[in-house]
């Protein structure tokens, strides 16, 4: 059973609608830890080695949080800066990432049909998370295609409980490695696997 650790962060938690019914729906799962790094750094104050042990202790990196200005809320920026140092998360001697998988998962209040070259972002939401892939790349780790949750502030209840079942079955699939590799690059959103039952 792989170990996941999620690195949620959502500045405004008792305002949010999509985020908290995700974050929800997989909390009580069997070897997943939720990081709530707000909750937990209110004044940005991130203790670098508590962050680095919980890296170690786990296989699954998962960047959690609502799509702000194409990309992440501040404290994920700092968490990146502070905790993926030289000589631990990249360099020749910084190995302790090495092998794992990372993935973001995201809420956009923009429609898929925004995104790409032919709407009104220009680009892709892959192309706009490629410094997470990147990073992901340069620590060693294996960057899986995101989980993205489109149009959040049209979204019905009934589609956002589809996707926290998806999210949940997600979890359960990578946590118990019910997913053979060679399908994420396949796939544009790690979504359309699930939905189709690997
Ligand atoms: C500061 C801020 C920046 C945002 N930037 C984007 C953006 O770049 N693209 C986008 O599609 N939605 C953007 N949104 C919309 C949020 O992604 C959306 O409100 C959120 O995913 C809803 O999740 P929640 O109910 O958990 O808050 C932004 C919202 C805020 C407050």
């Amino acid at each position: 059973m792989k170990r996941i650790l999620i690195l949620f962060a959502h500045p405004a938690f008792n305002k949010s609608r999509i985020n908290k019914a995700l974050i929800q729906s997989i909390q009580d799962l069997e070897g997943v830890t939720v990081n709530n790094l707000y909750e937990k750094y209110p004044d940005f104050f991130i203790d670098v080695k508590a962050e680095q042990k919980l890296l170690l202790e786990h296989d699954i990196i998962v960047w959690h949080h609502p799509f702000y200005w194409y990309s992440a809320p501040a404290i994920i920026k700092e968490w990146m800066d502070l905790v993926l140092e030289h000589g631990f998360a990249y360099g020749t001697k910084g190995r302790a990432l090495e092998g794992k998988w990372a993935i973001s998962v995201i809420s956009t209040g923009g429609r898929k049909e925004i995104y790409g070259s032919t709407g009104s972002n220009q680009f892709s939401i892959n192309q706009f998370l490629a410094p997470f892939n990147q990073s992901a790349t340069l620590c060693r780790m294996k960057y899986l295609p995101p989980f993205v949750v489109h149009g959040s502030h049209t979204l019905s209840a009934e589609k956002l409980q589809q996707h926290c079942s998806n999210y949940r079955k997600m979890m359960i699939t990578l946590r118990d490695e019910k997913c053979n590799e060679s399908v994420f690059h396949k796939v544009e959103y790690i979504n359309s696997i699930i939905e189709n039952n690997v």
